[in-house]
């Protein structure tokens, strides 16, 4: 992709740090910030171009629309906020009407673009926003469980003494609270999880697990109880997203397209390990799940599904 333009609607937060992490990650893309509060975006890219000047990135910008014209990415941050008491889930109806607007209006500017969706409940959003978009499957893209993968590994990490990296372990299903743990198929350093726990006398049991899986999903939750707002986390998802994209790296991620087919659910997006390249994302094998893995994956299908379904705007 050459001098690639990445567009970035919603200049709160999570579009902000979004904008942080694209730039310092890629010194040759054009990042454009959108909101309906032009000000706003004016601020953030003000700040942000001192931030990144440090980086040798001197390319981000706030925009109208109109700036949007030929993007070859559109990541969407905007929407309303998980309040406490809420899920993402009980955002759809607020979301979808907003996101709905930002897609109508950028689509024929950006008629090639990938869109990289963000805004909660992701899964539900990405499925709605393809549908409204038309376009192929691979080209909308849902930020998913790729940050509670994150957060899996990063609490795998302190627990086994093992840099993250070295940890393939995904969380599948819902971006919410009911993702799943694909432990079956977790390896660390070469190994499958559980020769890796035999070999270096380390203990994982049911109990921890299961601990380890309430913590990804309470993350959010615990999180803004200190600061109202979670947004490194995301935007270094969504940073991530858009370099594979940028570089066509074919980087594995637990991200969500649109799926034919999910344990029996038709037509859902929910995140199994993507491939994420210049082309957008796609399923490359699906993955070997016990029986276990299998009921809580369709489970979470069936709920992004039916939230998906019950989209009225
Ligand atoms: C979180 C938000 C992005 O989990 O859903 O931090």
């Amino acid at each position: 992709m050459r001098q690639p333009k990445i567009v970035i609607v919603g200049a709160g937060l999570v579009g902000g740090s979004a904008a942080l992490f694209c730039a310092v990650a890629m010194p040759g893309a054009r990042v454009v910030i959108l909101d309906i509060e032009r000000v706003r975006a004016e601020a953030q890219a003000l700040d942000l171009a001192h931030a990144t000047a440090f980086w040798g990135h001197d390319r981000i910008q706030a925009g109208d629309d109109e700036d949007a014209d030929g993007a070859d990415i559109v990541v969407i941050t905007a929407g309303v906020g998980v309040k406490p008491g809420q899920t993402r889930l009980d955002l759809i109806q607020t979301n979808a009407a907003i996101l709905g607007g930002i897609v109508d209006r950028l689509a024929p500017r950006a008629p090639d673009a990938i869109y990289v969706i963000a805004t909660n409940p992701c899964d539900a959003l990405a499925a709605y926003a393809c549908k409204r978009l038309g376009c192929a499957r691979e080209r909308v893209i849902s930020t998913g469980t790729s940050l509670d993968t994150a957060r899996l590994r990063a609490l795998l990490s302190q627990r086994l003494g093992v840099v993250a990296p070295a940890i393939d372990a995904y969380v599948l299903g819902e971006h919410g609270d009911s993702a799943l743990i694909h432990w079956s198929g977790a390896s660390v350093a070469g190994m499958p999880l559980e020769l890796f726990l035999a070999r270096t006398g380390k203990d994982l049991g049911s109990a921890s697990r299961a601990l380890l899986l309430d913590s990804v999903h309470q993350a959010a939750k615990l999180i803004k109880e200190g600061k109202s707002a979670t947004h490194y986390g995301i935007a270094s998802a969504v940073g991530r997203i858009c370099q594979a994209i940028v570089h066509d790296s074919h980087l594995v991620l637990s991200v969500g397209v649109v799926q034919p087919e999910v344990e029996g659910v038709p037509e859902v997006c929910v995140s199994l390990p993507m491939l994420v390249h210049a082309g957008g994302a796609h399923l490359l094998a699906y993955p070997q799940l016990d029986s276990a893995e299998a009921e809580a994956l369709q489970r979470s299908a069936r709920i992004v599904k039916d939230v998906t379904d019950s989209i009225t705007a």
